[in-house]
């Protein structure tokens, strides 16, 4: 089973059913899958915008404004359970890969709980942890180890809390980002890296046949494009923004492109520090292709940009392309399209997981 496929639920009952909330910088995204079919079902979407700093890079600044956007978001989906499961990011959150001599598995939590103190950069009773073995051999256990500081954790929970509901599932947001591809694309056999691109965090994710081999968070998102475009033609960030989208009149293509490219050129810089460090620690396989998730994933020419920079095909997400979307959804599916990506992950949180454990 794979990695992308383990639940982390931090110390909670597992829920009958629940729905997927993406809190994001930008925006908070409530997505409900119906899962009781044959295929999976598009029960219920809401996304609200969040004001611009209401949570920036993983850290939320007013809670008061985010707990409002959860309520608005889940009140216009019409989704009628409480249960949620939600996602987080950042610096906070750290992943790794483990190896430890094998253990019976009653000895596993304590044998992992010991190797955890010496490998996280967080003092050991401020984490929660979960793990997952990937495999074993010559009496070694491969593992790949979650830290999450709790004060992360209880941040979002308690905004979720707030806003009337109960944070049933804490996920990984790059898990979700993997979930989502697994059930999409099922068929994709190739190291792949899934990169979200939001407005203020990317989340990357190599892939390999359901197998997450590598997560990593980097703060750089599409705001920076907004930020730049803002500083250097002097006008406000709101503007900047709509310049950006090609909403706003009265700024030529020809002056917004070399901003767009010096920002993509700083994007493809993290973009290859993270895959220079998946390399230095695991496979010796090339990247075979990239999806482009995340509302940054629909700037124009990005797509191109970073084809062309390293070398393999890009392509952008499609969150929806194995699930089932009634006309009602249709307009808001394709208007959200590639940044819905976690949310739906998120939304495949349903009791069967716990089976496939
Ligand atoms: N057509 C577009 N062209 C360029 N950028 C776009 C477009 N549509 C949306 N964006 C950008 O996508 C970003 C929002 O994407 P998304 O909804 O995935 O972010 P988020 O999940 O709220 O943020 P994060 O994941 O960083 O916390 C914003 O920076 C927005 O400007
Ligand atoms: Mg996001």
């Amino acid at each position: 089973m794979a990695v992308g496929d383990f639940l982390h639920r931090f110390g909670v009952k597992k829920p009958p059913d629940c729905f997927g909330l993406d809190i994001g910088s930008s925006a908070v995204k409530a997505v409900q899958l119906d899962r009781t079919g044959p295929a999976v079902s598009l029960k219920a979407l809401g996304v609200v915008e969040l004001p611009p700093g209401a949570i920036s890079e993983g850290t939320i600044h007013d809670l008061a404004a985010v707990v409002d956007a959860i309520q608005h978001a889940v009140s216009k989906a019409g989704i009628k359970t409480t249960d949620a499961a939600i996602g987080i990011c950042g610096r906070e959150l750290m992943i790794k890969k483990l190896q430890i001599p094998e253990v019976p598995a009653r000895e596993l939590p304590e044998a992992v709980h010991l190797e955890a103190e010496h490998q996280i950069p967080f003092a050991i009773d401020e984490v929660f942890l979960d793990y997952h073995v990937l495999g074993q051999q010559d009496r070694v256990l491969e593992l790949a180890l979650v830290a999450a500081k709790k004060t992360k954790v209880t941040e979002y929970a308690n905004a979720v809390q707030e806003a009337g509901l109960s944070p049933v599932v804490v996920d990984v947001d790059g898990f979700a980002l993997g979930n989502q591809f697994e059930m999409n694309a099922p068929e994709e056999t190739g190291l792949v890296a899934l990169v979200d691109i939001g407005a203020t965090m990317m989340k990357i994710n190599v892939v390999r046949g359901g197998t997450t081999l590598f997560v990593r968070d980097v703060p750089f998102g599409g705001n920076r494009y907004t930020e730049t475009i803002a500083a250097r033609l002097k006008i406000p960030f709101a503007q900047a923004e709509a310049a950006k989208l090609g909403r706003e009149g009265g700024f030529a293509l020809e002056a917004l492109a070399p901003v767009r490219d010096a920002v993509s050129r700083e994007l493809a810089l993290e973009l290859q520090r993270a895959f220079d460090y998946f390399a230095s620690t695991a496979a010796t396989e090339q990247i075979s292709k990239m999806v482009l998730a995340g509302g940054t994933s629909k700037l124009v020419g990005l797509r191109e940009y970073l084809g062309s920079t390293f070398g393999v095909p890009v392509e952008v997400v499609k969150p929806f392309e194995h699930v089932q979307v009634a006309p009602e959804h249709a307009q808001e599916v394709a208007a959200a399209g590639p940044s819905l990506a976690v949310a739906v992950g998120l939304g495949l949180r349903q009791p069967g997981d716990s089976a496939k454990r």
